[in-house]
């Protein structure tokens, strides 16, 4: 079965939140959701498969406003994003902290997903072969890979299907991982981006945010 991620980023109220709990009530077994990090329990309590979008490498100590591993584990989030291009971009995460968070993360038995991508007008393969080596240098333990093109990201610029097919080939022949595709998914190039036979998931952004697209799209994948 295909990992269906959903990245609501900083995104809906409680009221909304309420709501899209109820309205995935037939489908939580289907997906992963990374709500905001203050709405996660709120999911755990209705069993939904929960992630967070991003955590800290430490398991406590004095670091306002972060939340550790060791807590999220403790609350039952299963998942956890480290690396996102937002992460990186706008909070200038570097691959030496991504490598932190990555062992931290796991050592308190949480499922990885490391977003990596390439921007435009860069060597992808290069810049895909630099972020998997810092990011995971001494690691051995598995890690998803999610391959996001920056470029692709909120902006419905979406790489060929051919394309997603060779990086995902690419990134497997450098690590033996299962490969997620994220970068403007929605229910009308989902058909397409399924036809690609080494993927094994999708991790979604905007369509996330709308419980009708995500019903659309889920019925394609699963
Ligand atoms: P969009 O689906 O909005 O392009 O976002 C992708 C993403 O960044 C998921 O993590």
């Amino acid at each position: 079965m295909k990992i269906v991620v959903l990245n609501h980023k900083m995104n809906l109220n409680y009221e909304e939140i309420k709501k899209y709990i109820k309205a995935l009530e037939n489908y939580k077994d289907k997906v992963v959701i990374m709500p905001s990090s203050i709405y996660a329990g709120k999911f755990i309590d209705n069993n939904y498969k929960t992630g967070l979008q991003n955590i800290y490498c430490e398991d406590k100590g004095m670091f306002t406003g972060e939340i550790s591993p060791m807590q999220a584990k403790s609350l039952g989030i299963k998942y956890v994003l480290i690396g996102h291009s937002e992460r990186r971009n706008i909070f200038k995460e570097d691959d030496e902290l991504i490598n932190k968070k990555v062992k931290s993360a796991l050592k308190n038995n949480l499922k990885v997903i490391l977003c990596i991508g390439d921007n435009l007008n860069e060597n992808i393969n290069e810049a895909l072969l630099k972020q998997i080596t810092n990011d995971l240098k001494y690691i051995n333990e598995d890690v998803i890979i999610a391959y996001e093109p920056v470029y692709a990201i909120g902006t419905g610029q979406v790489p060929s299907v051919q394309d997603i097919e060779k990086r995902i080939t690419y990134i497997k022949s450098l690590v033996n991982t299962k490969v997620l595709y994220g970068g403007s998914i929605n229910s009308n190039n989902i058909k397409e981006l399924n036809k690609i036979s080494n993927l094994d998931g999708y991790l979604i952004g905007s369509s996330s945010l709308d419980i009708e697209e995500v019903i659309k799209i889920l019925e394609v994948v699963v």
